[in-house]
């Protein structure tokens, strides 16, 4: 079970511009991987990638061995709502339902909306926002929404996790709170994580660091210190 990207390569508009250049990773299952690197290197590209949510345009992605170009859309939709977990640069609540149902949401998805109540509250006592259960998305501050967004990524304990600036919003306490908890759900429940972050304390706290520059892999953490 991994997630591995072969030859990756992304280009946009008419030029065109290439943001990544002949990308290839391995992700194990299990793994808790950062990519960091400074803004504009392709680390958001590269995880939309990795988790299906956009296409390169040469290149192949397999997750648990299967080559996702050859799945059907039906296929590719079934294991982004089972199996994955997202958590975006800029979150996407939605604004006519209560930070509660925000988290419920994948748990409706299925049907299992009762089951998973009970640990939605927890998750959200857990962020420190047990109060604002059943206040709307425009009620809460950003750091707040953020941490909504964040619960209902984990509701249903996904096998994956792609985190994009999870921690950006966040005041230092609740960024570390954040970390904390996606390094015990990659622990307790074998969860691989793949986390976008230009935070290098955060970025060690993952096992292993892609570092991008320029949309290329540069290996070595001696070389991020340069930028
Ligand atoms: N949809 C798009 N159309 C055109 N160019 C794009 C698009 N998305 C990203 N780019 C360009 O690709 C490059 C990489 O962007 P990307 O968002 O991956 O960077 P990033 O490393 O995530 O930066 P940041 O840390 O600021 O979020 C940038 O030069 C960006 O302008
Ligand atoms: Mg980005």
């Amino acid at each position: 079970m991994s997630i591995v990207g072969k030859n990756i390569v992304k280009e946009f508009g008419d030029g065109p511009t290439r943001v990544l250049h002949d990308i290839n990773f391995h992700i194990e299952t299990g793994e808790f991987v950062s990519i960091s690197g400074r803004s504009g290197s392709g680390k958001s590209t590269l995880l939309y990638i990795a988790s299906t949510l956009d296409n390169p345009t040469s290149g192949e992605l397999f997750i648990d061995d299967r080559n996702i170009s050859l799945l059907s859309a039906k296929e590719i939709h079934a294991f982004r709502n089972k199996e994955v977990g997202f958590i975006f640069q800029f979150h996407y609540l939605l604004e006519e339902l209560s930070s509660l149902e925000n988290v419920l949401l994948p748990a409706r998805n299925l049907g299992h909306e009762k089951e998973e109540t009970r640990r939605a509250h927890e998750l959200l006592e857990k962020f420190g926002i047990g109060n604002k259960a059943n206040s709307l998305p425009k009620e809460m501050s950003g750091g707040e929404q953020q941490r909504v967004a964040i619960a209902r990524a984990l509701l249903l304990k996904p096998r994956y996790i792609f985190a994009d600036e999870p921690t950006g919003n966040l005041d230092s306490h609740n960024a570390l709170n954040i970390m904390e908890t996606l390094k015990e759900v990659n622990r307790d429940l074998e969860t691989t994580i793949l986390l976008v972050t230009h935070e290098r304390d955060f970025s060690k706290m993952a096992s292993r660091e892609i570092i991008l520059r320029d949309g290329r892999v540069v290996s070595s953490r001696e070389e991020f210190s340069l930028n």
